[in-house]
């Protein structure tokens, strides 16, 4: 078994194109290249503006990420991709480029997803996941709870948000305040002089009611409940006191997100919850599970924030799993989902009919 393979991981599911090499789970380059400035004066992610950016940036983002490594290309034992979820048209520029390159080199190719990578790309920071560890994923797409077994083979969803996910939450509440996208980080920062006591919003989901699991979230509430706080007050000719509303907004989505990941992990008496994806950046979310899981007695690990928001680093590491762990590379067949779920962690080559001459 390869102990310390030899990965590039490449992810290019929404605007950020991510090229990393690791060794093990040494990380040894993370090149990232954002088309964010394209995407601000739409307010979201253009997908077309998005896919051209990945397939300008994509080579130059290669090679760099290998010249920084200090290896070649040849070296490589393998090369993970992103394989969804994610912008079906970009997901597949960095199909693309790594079926390219797995076909040039002969090197096997390990279609992954890009949720696992989010909990997988822990490993670099405090090495191998304990089993079985809670996840906890906080991204602009997804907002799921779940039971890590196996990194490798066995991830199982335990809830998820059934509307808005956290990210989002955060980007449509910046928005009503006036603050640029991508929202979240702009929350974060208004809120550090805002007063979170200073206004209650609706936790969504707090109480089990039928018709949801234990563990789902919803966020559109909070949404809905501040714009039509914000335009009561621009309509009464009021000030909306960003800040207050920043912090307080904050410090709801803060709360429903450690409190449910902190009772599953006591539910179901696991020991380590990991917080990964976008949101796991909010600085917020950071601090209260820090509190909470030192009150439950729980290990908390979240990695640094250049490795929460996405990246090739977490594509690479998810792919060093695979490759230690001696699962089947994905073959040349592999195809995008812009919608695969939590459990399907990589591509398993499909059963394929012979055609007899
Ligand atoms: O994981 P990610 O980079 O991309 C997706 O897979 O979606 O997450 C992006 C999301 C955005 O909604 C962004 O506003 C949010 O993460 N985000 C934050 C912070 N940094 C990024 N949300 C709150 N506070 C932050 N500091
Ligand atoms: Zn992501």
């Amino acid at each position: 078994m390869n102990e310390q393979p030899l990965v590039l991981g490449i992810e290019s599911s929404c605007d950020e194109t991510g090229v990393a090499v690791v060794r093990g789970h040494d990380l040894l380059s993370n090149v990232v290249s954002s088309s964010l400035d394209e995407h601000v004066r739409y307010g979201g992610v253009v997908p077309e503006v998005a896919s051209r950016a990945h397939l300008e940036a994509m080579v130059p983002a290669v090679d760099r990420a290998v010249r920084e490594a200090g290896v070649a290309l040849r070296d490589l034992d393998a090369i993970a991709v992103t394989a969804g979820p994610g912008l079906a048209s970009a997901l597949m520029v960095g199909v693309g480029a790594a079926k390219a390159l797995a076909v040039t080199l002969g090197t096997p190719l390990y279609g992954v997803n890009h949720l696992d990578a989010h909990i997988a790309v822990d490993v670099l920071e405090h090495g191998p996941l304990p089993e079985p560890t809670i996840a906890l994923l906080v991204s602009g797409g997804h907002t799921s709870l779940a039971l890590v077994r196996d990194i490798t083979s066995d991830v199982s969803l335990l809830g998820e948000t059934l509307d808005d996910a956290a990210g989002e939450a955060f980007d449509k509440i910046a928005r009503l305040l006036g603050l640029p996208y991508p929202g979240g980080p702009m929350i974060d920062r208004a809120a550090a002089d805002g007063d979170p006591t200073s206004l209650t919003w609706p936790r969504g989901l707090a109480h089990a009611r039928g018709g949801h699991r234990p563990y789902d979230f919803s966020f559109s509430g909070l949404k809905s409940a501040v714009a039509r706080w914000v335009r009561e007050r621009r309509d009464a000719g009021l000030d909306v006191p960003v800040a207050d509303v920043a912090a307080s907004v904050q410090e709801a989505i803060a709360d429903v997100l450690t409190s449910r990941a902190v009772q599953a992990c006591r539910d179901l008496g696991v020991a380590h919850l990991q917080v990964g994806g976008g949101v796991a950046a909010n600085s917020r979310v950071r601090a209260l599970a820090e509190q909470r899981c030192a009150t439950a007695g729980i290990e908390l690990r979240v990695p640094r924030r250049g490795l929460c928001t996405d990246n090739g680093a977490m594509v690479a590491a998810l792919g060093s799993e695979l490759v230690r762990k001696g699962r089947p590379a994905s073959d040349l067949w592999l195809g995008t989902d812009p919608s695969r779920p939590i459990g399907e962690v990589h591509v398993v080559p499909a059963p394929r009919e012979t055609v007899d001459a």
